[in-house]
């Protein structure tokens, strides 16, 4: 992997040839916000301090065009103004209170209790298999059924889902086709239109049934509304979780000093799930567009310009992680910024953390030695960080 001074943000497969790393590093030293040239250009924001601004910053910098630069760099989000994560206020408040319902304790205890069952079974089912891939025999399967335990899909429809979904945002596949990636936003938000109408005529005790018939504002969401925002539970959901989870396992394969202090109690499980999260950053950048024009970091942004909000940076960022290059279960504290901040925080923050600690102590449980037996398979995407195979062995 060479070290490159001059990566081409819009490449997905330089950040699989490159040490993005050293380029961050590099970046935050000597140009914390640049202007990346293209059709159009965009700025990049690297330092800790100024991606928390601009997180922070909601008046100013806008989610509605769309929050992913491929998206806004192809004419912007479709689901502008309808989905949670691209509306902005007032109304991004209104639809986030009827969000937070779907995740309230009560409903999230529940959910809860189920992850940690079934990560103990899928864990005890390879544990003494020889080789297997950890992302298809374990990984995919947390996030999405947890997921869709909270919306009630039939069982029958979550391997489709999980297909539609995997193409969605990201690719195994250097030179994949955009289309296929539209096509299977395409068919998951019209999977949701038909259940949500199902669901509306008939409603029952579950997230689609509640998102279906509620008043929001004026009255009840659109259909397309609803799908969307159920959607966003799946797009927001499944990926990063599972990211994480295969990002988890192969960096405490990595650092078996690390691992073994897991397992001898001396790092807690909840601050190793900080640290897997920081060290994962499932999503490498999240971006807005600006509403007038501001400062940011000492740099003139003016209205419209599209602005890169670089997560993989600032979770590295040394003014904030002492030696943040070092794997530390017991790093505190450990202000990492993988769901983001502010008004757009993360609303599944909760049920990811859940999803991370079941997993590990699953892993503490039962497994003594994780061992890396192949390469694994980088996700090609500028958004999307992690691998989508990993080839261990549980002794
Ligand atoms: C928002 C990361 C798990 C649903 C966000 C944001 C980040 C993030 C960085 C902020 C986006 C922005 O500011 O534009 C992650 C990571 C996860 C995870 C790293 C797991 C490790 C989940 C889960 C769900 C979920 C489990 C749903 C069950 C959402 C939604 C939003 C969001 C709906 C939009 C919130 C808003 O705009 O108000 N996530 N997420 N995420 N996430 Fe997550």
């Amino acid at each position: 992997m060479t070290i490159r001074t001059d990566l081409d943000l819009t490449d997905a497969a330089a950040f699989v040839r490159h040490d993005a790393h050293e380029f961050w590093r590099e970046v935050r030293m000597s140009r914390p916000v640049y202007w990346h040239d293209g059709n159009p250009g965009f700025w990049v924001v690297a330092r800790h301090a100024d991606v928390l601004a601009c997180y922070a910053d909601a008046a100013s910098l806008s989610s509605a065009r769309g929050t992913v630069l491929d998206v806004l760099l192809n004419g912007g989000d479709s689901a502008g103004g309808k989905m949670l994560a691209v509306t902005d206020r007032p109304r991004h408040r209104e639809l986030r209170n009827l969000m937070l319902r779907a995740f309230s304790p009560r409903v999230l205890g529940a959910v809860e209790s189920g992850v940690r069952a079934r990560a103990s079974r899928l864990v005890a089912r390879v544990a003494r298999r020889g080789t297997f891939d950890f992302a298809t025999e374990v990984a995919e399967h947390i996030p999405m059924n947890t997921i869709c335990d909270l919306l009630s899909i039939p069982e029958a429809d979550r391997e489709k889902l999980l297909r539609w979904n995997k193409l969605a945002l990201s690719s195994e596949d250097a030179e994949a086709d955009p289309l296929d990636s539209l096509e299977a936003r395409n068919e998951i938000v019209g999977y949701f239109m038909d259940l949500a109408r199902q669901r509306r005529r008939d409603p029952g005790d579950d997230v689609v049934s509640m998102i279906a018939t509620a008043r929001v504002g004026e009255g009840p969401l659109t259909l397309e509304e609803v799908a969307l925002n159920c959607y966003s539970l799946v797009l927001g959901g499944d990926e990063s979780s599972r990211v994480s989870a295969i990002c988890a396992v192969k960096t405490l394969a990595e650092h078996p000093e690390q691992w073994r202090a897991l397992r001898a109690g001396s790092a807690g499980i909840d601050g190793a799930v900080e640290e897997v999260l920081r060290w994962a950053t499932p999503a490498r950048h999240f971006a807005r567009t600006a509403t007038r024009d501001l400062e940011i970091g000492g740099r003139h942004v003016r209205a419209g310009d599209i602005v890169t909000l670089w997560n993989t940076s600032a979770n590295n960022d040394e003014e904030v992680f002492d030696r943040p290059r070092r794997f530390d279960l017991t790093r505190s504290p450990n202000k990492h910024l993988s769901f983001g901040h502010g008004p757009h925080f993360c609303v599944g923050a909760f049920l990811g953390r859940a999803e991370l600690r079941a997993l590990l102590a699953a892993l503490v449980e039962t497994v003594d030695e994780i061992e890396v037996c192949g390469p694994p398979t980088p996700i090609y995407s500028t958004f999307l960080n992690g691998y989508s195979s990993l080839p261990v062995a549980f002794r």
